[in-house]
Parts: C-alpha cells; sequence; structure tokens
C-alpha cells in the first residue's frame, strides 16, 4: 500500500465525482439513508450551531439538510465537480482543500465545523486537525463522521495505514475506489488532543439490522472552552 497518498486519494475523486452525486442523490446507499444520514444531523443539531462549515461536503447534502433547520453553511470540497453540484442546490461552497484552509483560503470562525465520511487521507487529515481551531469560535464544536474501526478493520491488522478503497454498496457507475488511511480508535483520539480539542462525546450509530456500529461520531470542542 506504499503507492497510496493523499494526492491519489483526491485524483480518485475527481474520476468519481459524477457517480458518487448519483449516489448520494438517488439515495442509492443504504447504510446512509437507513443510518448515518439522520446520525450526523442530530449530532451537529445537538450543540445549536447557528453557522456550520462542513469540510469535504461532497455535492453538498449535509449543507442543505442544516440549511433546511435554518442554519448558515459553508461547505468545502477539493473535487471542482462535487462544488458545482453542490452549488446547483443552492447555498455557499468553495473549492478548497484541506491544504487550502490551513493556508487560510477561506476566513471567518464557524459555530460548528462536520466532517462526514470526508477524513480519508493521512497527511491532509493532520493538515485539517490542526487548522480546525483557528476556524471554530472559542467554544465551537468539531463534529466527525466517519468508519467504526472496530467494524471497518476487516481481517487486516489493527493498525494504521493506508487501504485499498472499495465502491461495494455504492451502486454502479463508480472506477478507481480511492485508497483511505485507517485509524484506529486510539489514533483518531491522538489526532483530537493533540490539536487541541476535548473530546465531548462518542456516538455509535447502530444498524438496525445487524445491530452493529454503522459508523463513528466524534463530537469535540476546543480544550479550553471545557476547563
Ligand atoms: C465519502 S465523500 C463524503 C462527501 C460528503 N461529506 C458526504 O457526506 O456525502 C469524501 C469527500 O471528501 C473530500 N475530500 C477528501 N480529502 C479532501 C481534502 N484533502 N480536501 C478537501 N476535500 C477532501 C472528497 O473530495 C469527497 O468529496
Amino acid at each position: 500500500m506504499d503507492h497510496f497518498t493523499d494526492a491519489t486519494l483526491i485524483d480518485s475523486w475527481y474520476r468519481n465525482a459524477e457517480a458518487w452525486g448519483a449516489a448520494v442523490r438517488g439515495a442509492r446507499i443504504p447504510s446512509r439513508v437507513r443510518v448515518t444520514d439522520g446520525a450526523i444531523v442530530d449530532a451537529v443539531l445537538s450543540s445549536r450551531p447557528r453557522t456550520v462549515l462542513d469540510a469535504g461536503c461532497g455535492e453538498g447534502w449535509l449543507c442543505r439538510a442544516l440549511a433546511a433547520r435554518g442554519i448558515r453553511t459553508t461547505g468545502i470540497d477539493a473535487v471542482p465537480g462535487l462544488i458545482e453540484q453542490a452549488r446547483q442546490g443552492g447555498g455557499e461552497f468553495h473549492c478548497l482543500s484541506y491544504e487550502d484552509l490551513a493556508a487560510g483560503g477561506l476566513p471567518g470562525r464557524f459555530d460548528a465545523m462536520t466532517c462526514n465520511f470526508s477524513l480519508l487521507g493521512k497527511e491532509s487529515v493532520q493538515t485539517l486537525f490542526r487548522a480546525a481551531p483557528d476556524r471554530l469560535q472559542p467554544d465551537g464544536s468539531l463534529v466527525v463522521q466517519t468508519l467504526h474501526p472496530v467494524f471497518a478493520c476487516g481481517d487486516r491488522r489493527y493498525r494504521d495505514g493506508w487501504r485499498e478503497g472499495s465502491w461495494d454498496g455504492c451502486g454502479s457507475g463508480f472506477a478507481d475506489p480511492p485508497p483511505w488511511y485507517f485509524r484506529t480508535l486510539g489514533s483518531w483520539f491522538c489526532l483530537f488532543v493533540n490539536a487541541g480539542f476535548a473530546l465531548l462525546e462518542i456516538r455509535e450509530p447502530l444498524d438496525p439490522d445487524s445491530g452493529r456500529p454503522a459508523s463513528v461520531i466524534f463530537v469535540a470542542r476546543p480544550a479550553a472552552a471545557v476547563r
């Protein structure tokens, strides 16, 4: 897996932007429809934000869902084809990578930042975490939904590293799945703490059929705000 990098991950999203938009908008990913879409909306709403930055927004569904509840949303994504789709649905979207965000590409602070299955890389994710405190109000929330490490590990060793991707469960029309960087639960914890966040909550939304977690959701706040 040595050949996988953050750049190969983004290349794959360029190639799959159209299929991804069709899958999300066509509600073709059962785990999202059944569990994880509602779970991230509930988790974000729990801190009652008035403004939300959605990092790695894809075609923008989460911004639209939060805007429908009266929240002012801004979405960023590195892939122009996804940002174009997002803009067609209305709302504020910018074509920015996490590196661009860290370099000051988007001014202002938000009540909450959310990342829904969008923290898939290695260095790019570390960069986003370093940038996050400056994009949040002092008592703002960082809400991250991702694959549950214990259940996404499969037969592989339980340790950090690049993994081959798969479009299983996403429907048709996809090519070359993006690789993703697996992190153990302990590594996720370190990402938050090393960036100055305190973890307030870990949610494990259950799939009603299997009774297993469909994902994990981390809710964090700058540590200075919870002392
Ligand atoms: C699985 S999709 C999730 C999209 C959206 N959050 C959703 O819930 O449908 C992952 C998204 O993360 C974005 N992404 C991954 N790495 C990124 C980076 N370094 N900068 C900006 N966007 C990134 C991809 O372009 C893609 O849109």
